[in-house]
């Protein structure tokens, strides 16, 4: 957690950071002179095409690794916050808010003239201890309701987009619509979505609502069948003019075939709609991936190549955000994902010694491939 002491770091390393005197990132191997700093940054090369490219961040690391800042500060114009905006992180206490630590990145974010996402208000995960033991039938949409005035609340104005509403739909649930069985829905009722959205356009008008959820990318059986429910649910809650913007989140493995026509197809029908799209996680799970790291690199380069270029074609896909910046700082190295052989995973566009990957030059390849048909955000 960010104690004082840090947030006052991360602001020194705001001050300290202009985008001219941002680390030089040198790229590795095949692409060994280049520079992609400035001019050659992702975030010069998505501003030329009017569109916002993000990352995941830590704010106890913008305060405390001044090249991840500085990586941070050059390559990105929209942040989210990986963790640091979720109920546990919010919510020490049943009536005690702290927004030290999402204070923070938000003011990295104002010093350097970018867009910050707020993630989640509503989750079924990164819920306090004291959740279990104090929400109940009785107080539960009081509970919600009184998190989302206060913490969208807090920062009305100031945010891109919220992700209201995260992974509700789980085609293993029971229900013909495929709502989760999650302790929202069991405690504060089936209609709790809507009371999300209502709640947070009330507390922040400005702000882009979005429903957030994963494993709806492919055209796999189990992929199409959430993708369904997803649109469903996303229909009830633009029939109410409550949502904005759907994330998919676009946690895509090796092997994976993103050639489908399913997404674009889903892509378009929001459109229809008039809703935005923002692809909100991207990474690649290299976990069973077998042959060397070059052939492992390649495969995620690969992936990051077709699906961006695919999904960047849609005039309505208006951010590409992957899920952390650097190989350092991957969820994707926790336990959960680690590799048999113990190797690290490289899903990110810089390595873990903050050197661009091949996954870089595939990201900034496909922001190019930007059709100026398109238009500007
Ligand atoms: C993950 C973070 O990356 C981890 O650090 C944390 O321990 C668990 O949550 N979908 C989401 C994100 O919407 O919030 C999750 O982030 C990854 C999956």
């Amino acid at each position: 957690m960010l104690n004082r002491r840090d947030f006052l770091k991360v602001s020194a390393a705001v001050a300290a950071i202009s985008p001219l005197s941002a680390v030089r990132a040198q790229s590795s191997s095949s692409d060994s002179s280049s520079d992609v700093s400035g001019a050659n940054s992702l975030r010069a090369h998505a501003e030329q095409h009017g569109l916002l490219v993000g990352c995941a961040v830590a704010p106890e690391r913008l305060a405390n690794d001044a090249q991840y800042a500085a990586l941070v500060a050059g390559q990105i114009n929209l942040l989210v916050a990986e963790n640091a905006m979720k109920w546990h992180a919010l919510r020490p206490a049943p009536d005690k808010f702290d927004f030290t630590a999402a204070d923070a990145i938000l003011a990295f974010a104002e010093s350097h003239n970018q867009k910050l996402r707020g993630h989640n208000l509503c989750w079924h995960e990164a819920l306090p201890d004291w959740f279990a033991s104090t929400v109940t039938k009785a107080n539960a949409r009081q509970t919600l309701t009184k998190h989302i005035e206060t913490v969208a609340g807090h920062f009305a104005g100031k945010l891109h987009s919220w992700d209201v509403v995260n992974e509700a739909i789980d085609p293993a649930s029971p229900r013909p619509d495929g709502l989760r069985v999650s302790p929202w829905l069991e405690l504060a009722g089936e209609d709790y979505i809507e009371l999300a959205f209502r709640t947070a356009r009330q507390a922040d008008p400005k702000a882009l609502l979005t429903y957030n959820d994963y494993g709806i990318e492919l055209d796999t059986p189990k992929h199409v069948d959430k993708r369904a429910k997803v649109l469903a649910l996303v229909q009830r809650l633009h029939a109410s003019g409550i949502i904005d913007a759907v994330g998919v989140q676009s946690h895509l493995s090796a092997g994976d075939d993103v050639s489908g026509t399913g997404l674009r197809d889903f892509v378009r029908e929001l459109r229809g709609m008039g809703l935005q799209v923002f692809i909100t996680e991207l990474d690649v799970n290299t976990q069973k991936a077998q042959g060397t790291v070059a052939d492992r690199d390649a495969e995620v380069a690969r992936i990051y190549r077709e699906y961006l270029t695919h999904m960047l074609a849609e005039p309505n896909v208006t951010a590409a955000l992957t899920w952390g910046i650097t190989d350092r700082y991957t969820w994707l190295n926790s336990p959960r994902y680690a590799r048999p052989d113990g190797q690290r995973q490289r899903p990110l566009p810089f390595d873990a010694d903050y050197k661009p990957t091949s996954a870089f030059f595939a990201e900034r390849a496909a922001l190019d491939s930007r059709p100026a048909a398109a238009g500007r955000l």
